[in-house]
């Protein structure tokens, strides 16, 4: 039987209005634009202030764009699989909320949690589903509202975070294109460095977790950075030499956007100019699931078809991992791989 690839065949996005910059941030903690820029490389951020929207609005405008440029039957996708960590409720998830808004008949749906990694543990399982043959078109989205988790007193973690959505259109195809491999990992020992205490089974909200700070994120940053270089670099280093790739054969890295430092070490390990590395974090921050979708997002037009590109992501748990694409059309929408449909 003719081997079946999953194949990102259009890209969605979404980011507020708000822009939060630090200069803003510096009359709310003790911080500055120099500080902020050399040690992280966020510039400002984008905050969704509207009252009563989370990460399935955010998601969703992302979507609703996706299916417009890509002109696909909304009744033809077969599923959604949305990674958040901010979800709108514990239950139901953002994914049947965007079934319901979006008309996706058809779709069965669920949320991922694999916090900053969870866009590239869904792409990898979206991928699955459509290369066993089973599925042949598949929503993800990756959204997170970080603003509602941040303590903006907290000068160690506030100025990191923003808030934004992506979404791709994985589909089915015979052609040499699309996710060729993936190393995906977790070494479950992260969450004294990096974790939201309260709200989960564990620590019901009360007023001791309101009153004690428990609902905002805890980062221990100088531990959770050290992970973060040597996995995502380990994991990057291990999917390019297993494919061949050298630093001249990748076109693009697409790192997880949590510290330009961190993106910078990456990039050296790959022996790869920072020229053909994808940012985003200067003017959105950390993202969290959101924050490769958005690069791609960004960096659309300059991509051509069959573009390599290396994603790799690091976060909470610690997950983490990296994936080898073949890029499947032009930035301008032309020469698109065929689908199956
Ligand atoms: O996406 C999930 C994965 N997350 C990450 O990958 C984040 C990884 N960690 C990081 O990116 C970095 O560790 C941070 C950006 C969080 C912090 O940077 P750092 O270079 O590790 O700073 P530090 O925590 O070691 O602090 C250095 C100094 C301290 O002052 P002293 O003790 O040396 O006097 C901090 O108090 O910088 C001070 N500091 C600040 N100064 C101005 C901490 N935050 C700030 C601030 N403005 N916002």
């Amino acid at each position: 039987m003719e081997k079946i690839h999953a194949v990102i065949t259009g890209v969605g996005g979404y980011v507020p209005d708000y822009v939060l910059t630090n200069e803003e941030l510096s009359h709310m903690v003790d911080t500055n634009d120099e500080w902020i820029m050399t040690r992280i490389g966020v510039k400002e951020r984008r905050i969704l202030k509207e009252e009563g929207l989370g990460a399935s609005y955010m998601g969703r405008k992302a979507v609703k764009q996706l299916l417009k440029k890509t002109g696909v039957d909304p009744e033809k996708i077969d599923a959604v699989i949305f990674s958040t960590s901010t979800p709108d409720y514990h239950f139901p998830s953002c994914a049947s909320i965007i079934v319901g808004k979006c008309g996706l008949k058809n779709a069965f749906a669920f949320e991922y949690s694999a916090a900053c990694c969870g866009f590239l543990y869904a792409v990898d399982t979206a991928s699955a589903l459509i290369e066993c043959g089973r599925y042949k078109k598949i929503i993800v989205v990756g959204s997170d509202k970080m603003s509602s988790v941040v303590n903006y007193k907290d000068r160690q973690t506030c100025p990191i975070f923003g808030d934004g959505a992506a979404a791709v259109l994985i589909e089915a195809t015979h052609e040499d294109f699309g996710q060729m491999d993936a190393f995906l990992k977790c070494d479950g020992i992260g969450l004294p460095f990096l974790h939201l205490a309260a709200g989960g089974s564990v620590c019901p909200s009360s007023y001791f977790t309101i009153d004690n700070g428990m609902h905002y994120i805890h980062q221990e940053g100088r531990t959770v950075f050290k992970y973060a270089v040597t996995n995502m670099s380990e994991c990057s280093a291990k999917v390019a030499e297993r494919n061949g790739l050298t630093g001249d054969d990748i076109t693009w890295v697409v790192p997880h956007q949590a510290n330009v430092r961190i993106i910078e070490a990456v990039a050296k390990r790959l022996d790869v100019p920072m020229e053909k590395v994808m940012l985003s974090i200067r003017h959105y921050g950390n993202t969290s699931s959101a924050s490769i979708p958005l690069c791609l997002w960004d960096y659309e037009p300059q991509l051509r078809k069959g573009d390599k590109l290396i994603f790799t992501a690091f976060g909470a748990g610690f997950v983490y991992g990296a994936s080898y694409l073949k890029w499947g059309y032009n930035g301008d929408g032309t020469d698109k791989v065929e689908v199956i449909d």
